[in-house]
């Protein structure tokens, strides 16, 4: 028994002959916080789009619970409990925000309506939103959107792409919060591709470094102030 909700192992990842992960291994435990990082084109939305089964990859295996998703579409994988938020706040821009989290329940396993409720606590702005077309809210509410669309199904492990990034301050600080909350209070367990060495220092329990298709690095959030980190994640 590993106790691990994620593991991934030897997950290698291309488009078409350009290949951009060559054998990725990571572990998140039910109720871990880990974050994945590494420079600007590194693979970070592949390696998620992998584990998702957006991306098909090309070798390696997933799996989640104990058990092998690898093969699963990304719905499936969804019904499993992996929620997912894809990088630069995917949301239906033509419905309201009440029709966004409804389309998502209707999806769900579950179906229960106290979960629309459960994700507008978690963004409270949201409530006066909720006749508003998602296409005319701000870069920051829609990001708080896509992440109360992916708890609307209760997702056991929530997997976010950069959730912070080109966002207002002041909806950064509430998306960080947010996150924080689900993790500490609710246990649930986070997968979370971050650029801000500071918000991963705050938040993670665990990271990993993507640097040529591989984890360079890995360790808990001490290590993260190490000098080679640093040298890794500079621009
Ligand atoms: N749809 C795609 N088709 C071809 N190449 C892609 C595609 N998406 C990403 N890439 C390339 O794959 C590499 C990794 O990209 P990505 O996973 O988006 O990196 P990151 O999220 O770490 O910035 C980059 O070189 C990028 O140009
Ligand atoms: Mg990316």
């Amino acid at each position: 028994m590993s106790g691990s909700l994620l593991e991934v192992r030897g997950l290698e990842a291309a488009y078409g002959r350009a290949r951009v992960l060559f054998g990725v291994d990571l572990e998140v435990g039910a109720g871990g916080l880990m974050c994945v990082m590494g420079r600007n084109g590194v693979g970070k939305t592949t390696l998620l789009n992998a584990v998702m089964g957006v991306l098909p990859p090309t070798a390696g295996t997933v799996l989640f619970d104990g058990e092998d998703v690898t093969g699963l579409p990304t719905h499936e994988r969804v019904r499993r409990g992996m929620g997912y938020v894809p990088q630069g706040h995917e949301t239906f821009p033509q419905l309201t925000v009440a029709e966004n989290l409804q389309v998502t329940l209707e999806a769900s396993r579950h179906r229960d309506r106290g979960a629309i409720d459960e994700a507008l606590a978690v963004f409270p702005r949201l409530t006066e939103l909720l006749n508003r077309r998602a296409g005319f809210l701000s870069g920051g509410q829609q990001q708080q959107l896509a992440i109360a669309r992916a708890l609307v199904t209760r997702p056991r492990m929530l997997i976010l792409d950069e959730p912070t990034e080109g966002i207002q301050p002041s909806i950064v600080a509430e998306i960080e919060t947010a996150i924080e909350r689900l993790h500490r209070e609710d246990g649930l367990a986070v997968l979370l591709v971050e650029q801000y060495l500071e918000l991963a220092l705050r938040l993670a329990d665990t990271f990993v470094i993507i640097e040529g298709g591989l984890v360079r690095r890995s360790g808990t959030a001490a290590d993260l102030r190490d000098a080679e980190v640093k040298r890794l994640l500079a621009v």
